[in-house]
């Protein structure tokens, strides 16, 4: 792996730690157990989002004149692998966690069935992880696999709709607590939140830079 992938990770991971550590266990008092599993997936899920966001926008960046240095233009693909990675490990979290019933409250039902926002927010999840593990295995199956289906899979506007398709899992979940901000443990603002504004600036870079 180059310097330059293993230093954009590093740095977008320790911010997604120390974010995870300071507004869960500093200042909303989740018990440090909770560590493992709990916030460690906000952790991994958050890291992987930027990462995708960054991938996202990095080429149309340049160019509409930012001056994005080549060594990170080369590590896009080694950050994609990362942060695939890194999503696939917070599904596999998520439905732990989520069996475990004592998380998850907001996406019950007072019945237990799951609630409008944990059915839709969870759909959006799973087709958004979908999408992005069609899109991870065309690039290796590019020399057998159908030419169109791939191009398609592979194409800018299939790459917008995935990153829609997170964002929504994202913006149905956490829209609630966006609007208070007075209880937002230390003022920090959620993690949903942060994802979306880091998603938000890619996509402008992302939508002026590739024009269809
Ligand atoms: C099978 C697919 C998926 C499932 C079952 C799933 C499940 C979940 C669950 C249960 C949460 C709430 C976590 C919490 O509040 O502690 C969550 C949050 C999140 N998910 Fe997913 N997800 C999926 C796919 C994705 C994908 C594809 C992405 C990004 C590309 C993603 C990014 C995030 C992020 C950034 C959060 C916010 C973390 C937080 O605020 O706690 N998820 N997801």
């Amino acid at each position: 792996m180059s310097k330059k992938s293993v230093q954009i990770i590093a740095v977008v991971f320790l911010f997604s730690l120390a974010y995870g550590i300071f507004r869960y266990h500093v200042f909303e008092g989740v018990p440090l157990k909770d560590f493992a599993l709990f916030v460690f997936n906000k952790v991994v899920s958050l890291a992987g989002f930027i990462l995708l966001a960054i991938n996202f926008a990095l080429g149309p960046a340049r160019k509409i004149g930012v001056d994005v240095p080549d060594d990170w233009l080369d590590s896009r693909k080694e950050i994609g692998t990362v942060a695939f990675v890194m999503i696939l490990a917070h599904v596999f979290f998520a439905v732990l966690l989520f069996g475990s019933g004592a998380y998850y409250g907001k996406f019950f039902a007072t019945d237990g069935s799951l609630s409008m926002v944990g059915s839709w927010s969870m759909l959006l999840g799973v087709l958004a992880f979908i999408w992005l593990w069609l899109y991870n295995i065309s690039f290796k199956t590019r020399q057998e696999g159908d030419a169109a289906f791939l191009a398609l899979i592979t194409s800018f506007g299939s790459l917008r709709l995935a990153g829609l398709l997170a964002a929504g899992h994202l913006l149905i979940m956490g829209f609630k607590g966006w609007l208070t901000p007075g209880q937002w443990a230390g003022g920090m603002p959620p993690i949903t939140m942060v994802a979306i504004a880091a998603y938000l600036i890619c996509l402008f870079f992302n939508l002026k830079g590739r024009r269809p």
